[in-house]
């Protein structure tokens, strides 16, 4: 899979990209993640990417210039799946946005920066918004770490163990059950028993059964999704 990510700081993205699993899959060639600057788009002399708003108010918007330009060399070079953008007005990201996203040859990430994009690049280049959430960051990079962090976690040969992004939370719809890990009595709080008994259908049946209580209790909405 190959991730090209647009945005006027990439430089805020390089850490996620360089430790750990993502820098694994990177290295083992599972994902190509390319960063494009903004700012090598432009055609003006001050390399200038953003402008005030018509009609006026606060912030500033990225123009529509050099975000054309970066697409258009991207496009002119491979098919893209999806062309995202990461804005807080959108779709909330869920597990099975990632998992279909993880099924892509090629996509490009675009990251909002100060207010936000020209609208006509919504109209005209992206295919698909995401928000990572219900709050405001100071700029898409984050979220598209994030979103770039869960499907690339799903790509095959990425975990060491095949089934473990399988039992992930949210896979199902359901909460993750606890887990522990050794030793089995800390200060006097016992590992439930069930965990130590070697009884592997009674350990998943323990284990689906508190996926359900927590899920019941903490997201009840996950149980009416489809
Ligand atoms: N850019 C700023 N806030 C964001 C959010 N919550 N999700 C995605 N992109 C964003």
């Amino acid at each position: 899979m190959r991730i090209d990510i647009i945005s006027a700081v990439p430089e805020l993205m390089h850490s996620p990209f360089n430790t750990s699993i993502v820098k694994r899959a990177i290295d083992k060639k599972l994902v190509d993640v390319h960063f494009h600057n903004l700012r090598d788009y432009t055609t003006n002399t001050y390399r200038q990417i953003d402008d005030y708003p018509f009609g006026g108010g606060a912030g500033m918007v990225l123009m529509i210039a050099p975000i054309d330009k970066c697409i258009s060399e991207l496009k002119a070079a491979r098919n893209y799946d999806e062309i995202i953008y990461m804005t807080p007005d959108a779709p909330v990201l869920n597990q099975k946005t990632s998992n279909s996203l993880s099924l892509c040859e090629n996509i490009i990430i675009l990251c909002g920066h100060y207010k936000g994009v020209d609208q006509r690049v919504r109209e005209h280049f992206i295919t698909k918004e995401i928000s990572i959430g219900d709050f405001v960051l100071s700029g898409g990079e984050l979220a598209a770490t994030v979103l770039c962090d869960s499907i690339i976690r799903l790509l095959p040969g990425v975990l060491g163990d095949e089934t473990s992004a399988l039992t992930d939370s949210f896979q199902d719809n359901l909460l993750a059950p606890p887990i522990y890990t050794r030793p089995s009595n800390y200060n006097g709080w016992e590992v439930p028993e069930v965990l130590t008994s070697g009884n592997f259908p009674k350990i998943e049946a323990w284990r689906e059964d508190k996926a359900l209580q927590r899920t019941k209790q903490i997201r009840p909405d996950l149980l009416n999704e489809d």
